[in-house]
């Protein structure tokens, strides 16, 4: 997959899988998977470093897990996240931080939002640089909504969020995340645009749905978004897995002699 395979599925009918990935390990097995691309979100800032929100996601950061994940997943097509306002002090500064990501491997950088930085987006694309567009909930502002909320639910922000496709698709973006709107505000979108809609809590009518690997395995029971189906009891697995070990070291039945050297 690339950027261009993603306009080509849209035309063609298919569907894209997405999911987020922070490190080698799950990176390794990423590679092994049919999923179409993987999102290095600075999600990483919250699932990896345990903040409350992604506002702590650094390019710095962005740089270190994404150079782990192109060691690790060698052939898929790689996003980066430009972290919180690492695309809002200018041109050059934006510029800037995309190369670090580009040039740590991603083929191409996601940007939450298109107003204000509509030349940022077009430079980038005019560089060579494929940018993937993210709307909807914008978890980088969630301060400014007072919580991580679905949007687009009136009329005026459903028509904002709409108009932002309309700019991100003109601009040249090769892909939007459509996060947390209505089903059926997503659905349109996706039908007005030539370019994939990647869904995440927007229904079944966007092009590709994008998820947390760390939601999408089930690792936090704590933590379940409504839209966020666990395709595996992760956690229960790796806490029967950790009990096992300690009852094993403590019945002395690990290691045995086939796992000793002589
Ligand atoms: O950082 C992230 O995980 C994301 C997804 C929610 C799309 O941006």
């Amino acid at each position: 997959m690339n950027s261009t395979e993603f306009l080509r599925a849209k035309a063609e009918g298919r569907k894209l899988s997405m999911v987020t990935c922070y490190d080698y390990t799950f990176a390794r097995l990423l590679s092994k998977s049919p999923i179409d691309g993987i999102l290095v979100g600075d999600s990483a800032a919250m699932v990896m470093q345990g903040h409350p929100s992604t506002l702590s996601a650094s390019t710095e950061l962005m740089r270190l897990h994404t150079e782990a994940v192109v060691r690790g997943a060698a052939g898929k097509f790689i996003v980066a996240d430009m972290p919180f306002l690492s695309f809002r002090k200018g041109l050059a500064a934006a510029l800037d931080s995309a190369s670090i990501l580009m040039v740590a491997g991603a083929h191409a950088v996601k940007l939450e939002g298109v107003d204000g930085h509509e030349d940022v987006v077009q430079r980038m694309v005019q560089s060579g640089i494929p940018v993937m567009g993210h709307i909807g909930l914008q978890p980088q502002s969630v301060h400014a909504y007072g919580g991580f909320r679905v949007q687009g639910r009136s009329r005026d922000s459903g028509q904002n969020i709409v108009r932002q496709a309309t700019a991100l698709e003109e601009l040249g973006a090769f892909a939007i995340v459509l996060e947390c709107v209505p089903a059926n505000l997503a659905r349109d979108i996706s039908a007005g645009l030539r370019i994939p809609t990647i869904g995440i809590g927007a229904g079944a009518g966007c092009d590709g749905q994008i998820l947390v690997l760390q939601d999408l395995l089930g690792m936090n029971r704590d933590f379940r978004p409504k839209f966020a189906r666990p395709f595996l009891d992760g956690e229960r697995c790796v806490l029967e897995a950790l009990a096992s070990f300690d009852q094993a070291v403590k019945a002395g039945t690990f290691p045995a002699l086939e796992e000793s050297y002589s």
